[in-house]
């Protein structure tokens, strides 16, 4: 069956967005703050370097790749998009990587449905002509998957020798692709170091996993990629400039004729900690309440409504960052504790957290870049809201 025309995925980020846009990637408009990042990390991949953009979630990971893989483009340069996220199989993941080198040669999505078909006996039609898929078409005969994953594992490489272009590929959630197969790490990295002319670009959340791929001494990954550090860029916090941010809300606001004191953007930013998405959270929040309200300037007490209302917004963000935490021994405990600036070594109601555990579960929060450590014994969440949320967690038990 034919997948129709579909739009390209980056044409979907040029239709007019939301205003203060949330939850997924933004386009180059709204995104605050990134372009020495972007300069950077486009400078790496034409040279032909990999590089690994590691970090939390909601911090603009998606948002900031796909503006690189834009500007990529403008430049001649053909890129590939794979989010590892929900493949649910090595051949599901190969299928998504073929679509989106062919699309390169074909202009639309999916066109790896048509590569089958011809591939198949049926006639190229008139949106996608034989030497749109011609690249896949052995590979569209392949029925074992192990082998089927290998071919698309090549394409990039054969996309640059046909065209004579570097192609840059981004693996979204990288990290994600281990629950595919115990070798399969093993496998990419036999195939893309073969590679000359592609460049790759890695990334994940689940930091501690991606560290460990791209870091620990005899992983699949090590050493093959350049970390290019999001959240701490410049010595900002999340890597963005206050300043950038400054003129951005106001600029913003100032379109719908609306404005905004220095002080109100500080408050802002205090409270959100410059969290990307939770700053556009509480802009969002605020932008709207002033319409509905008629208001005209930014007030104090206009930004504390917002920011109740973002915090009931990110609930479900939260809660999964929560659950996270989870999973760790100790974590969920360790970060009661810091968002009330409780006493870390002190034992809870359920009984003591030894010691050595506390400051293990202390290693394992700064390591997924959750807390930041400020002093002997002291710490504070990177992300203030969360810890907001964390903080009030048991007066929910409490008033359930
Ligand atoms: N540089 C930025 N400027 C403005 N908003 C951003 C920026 N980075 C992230 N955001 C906000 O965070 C949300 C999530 O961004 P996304 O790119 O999906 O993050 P990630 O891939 O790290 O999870 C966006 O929808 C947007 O609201
Ligand atoms: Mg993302």
């Amino acid at each position: 069956m034919y997948a129709g025309r579909v739009p390209r995925p980056f044409a979907k980020a040029l239709l007019p967005a939301a205003y203060f846009p949330l939850g997924g990637p933004v386009p180059a408009g709204d995104l605050v703050g990134r372009e020495g990042y972007i300069r950077r990390a486009v400078a790496r991949l034409t040279d032909g370097n990999h590089i690994l953009i590691a970090g939390p979630r909601r911090i603009g990971k998606t948002s900031v790749m796909l503006e690189i893989l834009r500007r990529l483009r403008r430049k001649g340069v053909h890129t590939a998009y794979v989010d590892c996220m929900g493949a649910t199989d090595i051949r599901g993941l190969g299928e998504r990587l073929a679509d989106a080198v062919l699309e390169n040669v074909s202009g639309i999505e999916r066109s790896f449905e048509y590569a089958k078909a011809v591939a198949a006996g049926m006639r190229p039609t008139v949106k996608i002509r034989y030497e749109h898929v011609e690249l896949a078409l052995e590979l569209a005969r392949e029925k074992n998957a192990q082998r089927f994953f290998d071919g698309a594992l090549d394409l990039p490489r054969a996309l640059a020798a046909k065209t004579g272009k570097r192609v840059v590929v981004a693996f979204d959630e990288f990290q994600a692709a281990g629950q595919l197969g115990s070798r399969i790490f093993d496998v990419m990295r036999t195939r893309f170091q073969a590679q000359r002319a592609v460049s790759y670009a890695f990334l994940g959340s689940e930091e501690g996993i991606l560290e460990q791929l791209f870091s620990g001494k005899g992983r699949a990954f090590y050493r093959f990629a350049l970390p290019l550090d999001l959240a701490d860029a410049a010595g900002h916090r999340f890597g963005i400039d206050p300043d950038d941010w400054l003129s951005y809300i106001q600029e913003k606001l100032t379109e719908r004729k609306l404005t905004i004191g220095d002080a109100e953007v500080d408050r802002i930013l205090d409270a959100t900690g410059g969290h990307p998405q939770d700053t556009m959270q509480v802009c969002a929040a605020l932008y709207y309440l002033m319409r509905d309200a008629g208001l005209r300037a930014v007030t104090a007490e206009a930004i504390g409504v917002a920011i109740e209302q973002a915090l009931r917004e990110l609930e479900r963000p939260f809660a999964l960052h929560w659950a996270d935490l989870g999973k760790g021994k100790y974590l969920q405990q360790v970060a009661k504790r810091i968002a009330h600036g409780a006493v870390l070594y002190a034992s809870d109601g359920s009984g003591a957290v030894p010691r050595a555990e506390v400051l293990r579960a202390l290693a394992a929060l700064q390591a997924r870049g959750l807390v930041a450590h400020l002093a002997r014994g002291r710490y504070e969440f990177v992300e203030p809201l969360f810890g907001e949320y964390v903080r009030r967690l048991d007066e929910a038990i409490v008033t359930k």
